[in-house]
């Protein structure tokens, strides 16, 4: 309202007063009781209720101002468990989810499905992390710390699974994923046909090589690591379970290797490395006719895949150079350049130089 409008409300007002007290006659009777007047003002606050006590919530057995949960979720976030980011590419794959989605890995595993059955696809895929390998959020209490699985792993690629399984203690929970994926597939006359540029085992058969298995027409034998290291991948990788960064440490090595100051015990480490590095020159020089095109070679350093094959075009070379070229990148994606299963490694390696020209 404008102030003029109030100021001429006012004045309206008072001049009604006026008339009204002017023409003012006797008092009337009282009238009747007027209606009920609106309900009162809210009372004063009851007494304060109880909260419960931080103790009583079982979540600040994890969540709470301690470092257990925060130190590893630093180291995690550094290692590439939680900082590649392949899984966004790959894990939206039936075949590759089990390994490359951390909630497909847990759904799976409660299902009891092995890698190739899977049939978990999510849209938002999550990486290894907490929960892929912790039964995070179960119970709500620290018992969820408890692993998905620590089950023996039989594996799945393997030609007769009934005599490759993996029972490893914690280290099984490991080997799930880090198997031989690919089915090695024998030659039948004497040929191989190359189909795909990824010839060999897939990334990360660690579990096979401790193993001694998983090599094309080479079988080795457990290591003294597999049957002697109380729980394999875990004790030497995460030593009491505190170090989330997965890198062996070699305190973890000295309680059986008093002397050890690095992982290059016996020199087996730089063995491998200079044998692997023989191998390379010699893959890289090596070339092959086809009739139809003339020499080309086979590998393509650059991208550390095998060039050409296709369906259409396979790639054909003999059993010899077909397991060469199979065993060369099982040690390769081993990782460990001999430390998970030295005499199998330098068995694969041996057989491929020899069958290398
Ligand atoms: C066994 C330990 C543990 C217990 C018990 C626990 N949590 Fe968690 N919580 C975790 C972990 C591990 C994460 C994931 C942390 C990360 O990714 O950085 C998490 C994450 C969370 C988050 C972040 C959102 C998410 O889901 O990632 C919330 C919110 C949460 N918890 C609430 C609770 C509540 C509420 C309770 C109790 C009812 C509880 N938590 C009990 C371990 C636990
Ligand atoms: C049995 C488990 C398993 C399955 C199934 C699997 N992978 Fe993997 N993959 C791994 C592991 C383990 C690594 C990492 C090895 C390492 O670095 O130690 C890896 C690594 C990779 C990498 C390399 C990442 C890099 O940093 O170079 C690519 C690419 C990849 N996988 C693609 C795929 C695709 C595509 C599929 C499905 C067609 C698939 N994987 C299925 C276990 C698996
Ligand atoms: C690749 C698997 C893996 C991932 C991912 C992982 N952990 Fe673990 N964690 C383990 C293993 C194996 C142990 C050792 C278990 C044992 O000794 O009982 C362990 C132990 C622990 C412990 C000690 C448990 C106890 O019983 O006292 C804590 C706490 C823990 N992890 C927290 C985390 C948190 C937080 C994350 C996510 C940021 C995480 N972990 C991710 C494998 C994993
Ligand atoms: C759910 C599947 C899965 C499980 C379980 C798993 N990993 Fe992995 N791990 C992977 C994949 C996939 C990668 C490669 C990450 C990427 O590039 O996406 C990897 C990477 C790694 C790396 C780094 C390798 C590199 O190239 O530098 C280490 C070390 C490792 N894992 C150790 C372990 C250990 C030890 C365990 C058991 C405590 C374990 N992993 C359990 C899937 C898994
Ligand atoms: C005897 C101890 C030992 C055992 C048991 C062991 N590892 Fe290793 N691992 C090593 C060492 C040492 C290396 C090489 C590290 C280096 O040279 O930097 C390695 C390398 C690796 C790498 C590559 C890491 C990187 O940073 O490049 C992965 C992944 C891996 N191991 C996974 C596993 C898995 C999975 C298992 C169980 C199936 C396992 N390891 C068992 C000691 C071990
Ligand atoms: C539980 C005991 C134990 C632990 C822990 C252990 N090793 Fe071993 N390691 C052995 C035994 C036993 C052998 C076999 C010795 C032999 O054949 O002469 C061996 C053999 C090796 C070999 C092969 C030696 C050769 O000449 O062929 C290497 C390399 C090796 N270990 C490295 C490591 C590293 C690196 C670590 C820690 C990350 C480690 N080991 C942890 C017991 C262990």
């Amino acid at each position: 309202m404008s102030n003029k409008k109030v100021l001429l409300l006012v004045g309206v007002l008072i001049a009604a007063a006026f008339i009204l007290t002017a023409c003012a006659g006797p008092a009337g009777a009282e009238g009747p009781a007027g209606p009920a007047g609106p309900s009162g003002a809210t009372g004063p606050a009851g007494a304060a209720g109880v909260s419960p006590a931080a103790t009583d919530l079982t979540c600040t057995e994890c969540h709470n101002d301690g470092t257990e949960l925060t130190s590893k979720t630093a180291m995690w976030a550094a290692s590439l468990h939680g900082s590649s980011l392949v899984y966004v590419e790959e894990a939206g794959r039936a075949q590759c989810s089990f390994c490359h989605d951390g909630s497909a890995f847990s759904e799976s595993v409660a299902a009891g499905l092995a890698p190739n059955k899977v049939e978990v696809v999510h849209t938002n895929a999550t990486p290894q992390d907490c929960r892929a390998c912790h039964q995070i959020h179960t119970t709500y209490t620290s018992a969820d710390w408890a692993l998905e699985t620590v089950a023996p792993v039989a594996f799945f690629a393997a030609a007769d699974t009934t005599k490759a399984t993996f029972d490893g203690g914690m280290g099984n929970l490991c080997a799930n994923c880090h198997q031989v994926r690919s089915v090695f597939t024998p030659a039948t006359d004497g040929n191989v046909k190359i189909t795909s540029s990824r010839y060999g085992p897939h990334y990360g058969p660690m579990s096979s090589i401790l193993l001694g298995t998983g090599g094309a027409g080479l079988e080795g034998k457990p290591s003294a690591h597999y049957s002697m290291v109380e729980n394999t991948c875990v004790t030497c990788h995460l030593g009491e379970g505190t170090n989330h960064t997965f890198t062996p440490q070699v305190s973890a090595c000295v309680a059986c290797h008093a002397d050890a100051t690095d992982f290059d015990i016996n020199g087996v480490q730089t063995e491998v490395e200079e044998k692997l590095e023989v191998l390379h020159t010699k893959l890289v020089d090596m070339k092959l006719l086809n009739p139809d095109t003339g020499l080309w070679g086979i590998y393509d350093a650059a991208t550390g895949k095998w060039s050409n094959p296709s369906a259409d075009a396979p790639l054909v070379v003999t059993e010899e150079i077909g397991n060469a070229m199979w065993n060369y990148k099982m040690v390769v994606y081993d990782l460990s350049n001999g430390v998970h299963n030295s005499a199998y490694t330098k068995a694969l390696l041996d057989a491929t130089l020899a069958a290398l020209p």
